[in-house]
């Protein structure tokens, strides 16, 4: 491979690296992906207004999130089945993120626990939580979250029962994977993987496997999520959950703003506006194209995040001119640890901040909290509702 300069040449070695039916797991969206697609687009729509002949020298990117610093205002999202892009995944990718300085987001998907990760990282991460029927089990992993000095939870909203992706069930997503002739026959051309994985003893999902009651089959991700996932989960469980988490909570999945009210009014500290990387709804709007929308309506009583779609340091620029405090990059960060492991992960998050740092200066600023919607071409970024239909009805 000739040398990376950005995320899609990540992307695209990964393709090569990682076993099908995993990439394609991180690289679909829900039924005919056009939310998928969306997310990317309406981020490209976005313009910039170029300024000049302004003193670009001793640039700042740090921020902070949840009262946390951070070295640029990203943040690694919860991804599934992470440590099934490149072995021991989740360790990698926290790893990489604490030596760049942003924070790691821990599905409870994930391949490795949340005891594997704490012992492999020194500061503390985030932990994402799926709110399964066993409660139980769900009272568990919080407080093991807890012990293990994990510093914000994240409520995933918008999953309680699972998009259908096509080409997972196309490709029957196992993890691990069923040595099929068809897997075999790819798994033979991942060899890379292969020796990493076989030199783990990580290979199914950690937080799960020997704690929840009666899931014999953890192997089909659809129909586990089918029976274990509770679909009743409503705002009124987001008080127990904070109740018993105690600590700064996060809640996922938001897109419109009265969804958001009542996320902040049940407790929570910031909101992620996110369509699931359009994994889910398909047919919801960009997520970006929902930001301007629950920022009026809960901006000014906590912190706003958003993710989906966001490929370059550019986009993470747009989002945060819009009034971001922070942006999440999963599929970015996946194609960097299947591409190149941990130094895959630790390049994706150069690339990004390099093209944040570069964009910001030839936008006319040198810190990135001065960055609003000043540095955006009217007309081509996304406004509030009300705004708009003051723009039509003049
Ligand atoms: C899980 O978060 C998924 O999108 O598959």
């Amino acid at each position: 491979m000739s040398t990376i300069t950005c995320i899609e040449d990540l992307r695209r070695l990964a393709k090569r690296r990682v076993p099908k039916m995993f990439y394609d797991y991180a690289d679909s969206g829900a039924w005919t992906e056009s939310t998928y697609r969306a997310n990317q687009t309406a981020f490209e729509e976005i313009k910039f207004r170029q300024r000049v002949m302004v003193d670009m020298d001793d640039r700042r990117l740090t921020s902070e999130m949840l009262g946390q610093q951070v070295s640029m205002p990203v943040a690694l999202a919860p991804t599934g089945l992470t440590g099934m892009q490149h072995a021991d995944g989740e360790i990698l990718a926290a790893r990489a993120a604490e030596k760049a300085g942003v924070p790691f987001t821990l599905s409870t998907m994930s391949i490795c626990s949340i005891e594997d990760v704490a012992e492999a990282v020194s500061k503390p991460f985030w932990f994402q939580l799926y709110v399964m029927r066993d409660r139980d089990f769900v009272i568990d992993l919080i407080d093991r979250a807890k012990a293990a000095g994990c510093s914000a939870l994240m409520l995933t909203a918008d999953l309680q029962i699972l998009g259908q992706r096509h080409k997972d069930l196309k490709n029957g997503l196992t993890v691990p994977p069923n040595l099929t002739p068809a897997t075999l026959l790819d798994l033979a051309t991942k060899w890379r993987w292969c020796f990493a994985m076989a030199r783990t003893k990580r290979r199914t999902f950690g937080n799960i496997a020997g704690h929840v009651k009666d899931a014999t089959d953890l192997s089909s991700l659809s129909k586990w999520t089918a029976s274990q996932f509770d679909p009743s989960l409503s705002w009124d469980d987001v008080k127990w959950i904070k109740a018993r988490w105690n600590g700064p909570l996060i809640i996922k999945g938001v897109m419109e703003p009265e969804d958001a009210e009542r996320a902040v009014d049940a407790g929570a500290d910031a909101v992620i506006v996110s369509n699931h990387g359009g994994r889910q709804l398909d047919g919801a709007c960009a997520s970006i194209e929902a930001l301007p929308d629950v920022l009026q309506a809960v901006g000014s009583r906590t912190e706003v995040y958003v993710d989906g779609g966001v490929r370059s340091g550019q986009d993470v620029l747009r989002a945060v001119a819009l009034g971001a405090r922070g942006v999440f990059i999963g599929r970015p960060f996946l194609y960097g640890l299947g591409a190149l492991g941990e130094e895959g992960v630790s390049r994706c998050l150069e690339i990004i901040r390099n093209e944040l740092d570069i964009s910001l200066a030839l936008c006319g600023l040198r810190d990135i909290a001065d960055a609003d919607l000043r540095i955006l071409k009217p007309g081509s970024y996304p406004l509030p509702a009300e705004k708009l239909d003051d723009k039509v009805s003049v």
